[in-house]
């Protein structure tokens, strides 16, 4: 069955659990999500990024989740639009039946640079008139995503913004999201805490100087009503990377957000947790392992099916520590 974004947090703020938003691309995502999600008796919400839906095209991956939603029938599925850049993406996926949709305006629509604030409530307002008139929800974004290390902005790109940011410009302001919130009326907001996307997050197990998990705290105190979302979550496993570099990788040493900080998240009102990397490395990792272990294997399904399992395993474990078990 499907469900709204709105629907799917609200229940979450209820009972005080977080939900890992995870991102797919292909069969192997899904079957991975769901299977994972029936196993551990919880809701799911899939997102699919622009990347994604030229990757897979609009329709194979619409089907996709309908077949999945046939095949679940039990999992509660919210379809997700991640970083929509403009009005028209957000328009194309609730054209196409997605349950919620995120309009970026943090970013200029071709990704450049950060965007002004009038900006960004301008073409989120827009886009929360649109969804909300046919039951869509609707996630924003506030700040910039980046690093309190470097002091990089991100681009959508992964590249770092021109220049470097001061602490102030890179953090979500918590009397800002307060009127970003009011202005715009979106049901969930994206927070920059210091993380970015990728594998890249901190050269060493982060502190509360390079993760301002406090600063969610603070934006929770000051708009307790509205869900918050973290970008950027993969924890970067060790293992994960240490399989990959055994079998032929050369990824180096790199942190991502220990587990324990995303729970301290969700105690201060994030709901929405969004996980494409730990994905991808569970991928790579499997993939690995079997064709550097069998020269000989030329079928797809022998590491691939792995691979299924490995992000399965993942998705298992960011269900139970997110407290998302047991409540689909
Ligand atoms: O926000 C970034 C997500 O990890 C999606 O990445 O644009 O490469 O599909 P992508
Ligand atoms: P990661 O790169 O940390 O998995 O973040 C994904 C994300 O924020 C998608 O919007
Ligand atoms: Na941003
Ligand atoms: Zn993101």
């Amino acid at each position: 069955a499907r469900i709204t974004l709105r629907q799917l947090l609200d229940h979450a703020a209820e009972h005080g659990y977080g939900v890992p938003a995870f991102n797919i691309n292909n069969m192997e995502q899904g079957i991975a999500i769901l299977e994972a999600a029936k196993e551990t008796d919880s809701p799911v919400i899939i997102q699919a990024s622009r990347g994604a839906r030229s990757y897979a095209g609009d329709l194979l991956l619409g089907k996709l989740v309908e077949g999945l939603e046939v095949q679940y029938p039990t999992i509660p599925i919210c379809m997700h639009q991640d970083h929509g850049n403009n009005e028209e993406t957000c328009a194309s996926a609730i054209r196409l039946g997605y349950d919620s949709v995120m309009m970026d305006g943090s970013l200029k629509a071709d990704g450049s640079t950060p965007a002004d604030y009038d900006y960004n409530v301008r073409i989120t307002s827009d886009v929360t008139r649109m969804a909300h008139y046919v039951g869509v929800s609707v996630e924003g974004e506030l700040g910039v995503l980046g690093s309190l290390e470097t002091g990089m902005g991100e681009k959508e790109d992964g590249h770092g913004a021109e220049g470097v940011l001061s602490r102030e410009q890179l953090l979500t302001d918590p009397d800002e999201a307060a009127r970003f919130v009011a202005a715009t009326k979106v049901d969930a907001l994206a927070v920059a805490i210091g993380t970015s996307h990728g594998a890249y997050k901190f050269t060493q197990k982060p502190t509360g100087e390079v993760l301002a998990i406090d600063v969610i705290e603070k934006i929770h105190k000051r708009i307790p009503d509205t869900h918050l979302v973290m970008h950027g979550s993969s924890s970067v496993p060790e293992e994960l990377l240490e399989i990959i570099n055994k079998y032929g990788g050369a990824i180096p040493e790199t942190y991502g957000v220990p587990v324990e900080e995303i729970q301290r998240g969700i105690r201060f009102g994030v709901r929405k947790v969004n996980i494409d990397t730990d994905l991808r490395l569970a991928v790579t990792a499997a993939v690995r392992k079997v064709l550097a272990s069998n020269a000989k294997e030329f079928d797809p399904r022998k590491f691939l099916k792995p691979a299924i399992e490995e992000q399965k395993k993942l998705c298992k474990a960011r269900y139970e520590q997110f407290g998302t078990a047991g409540n689909a």
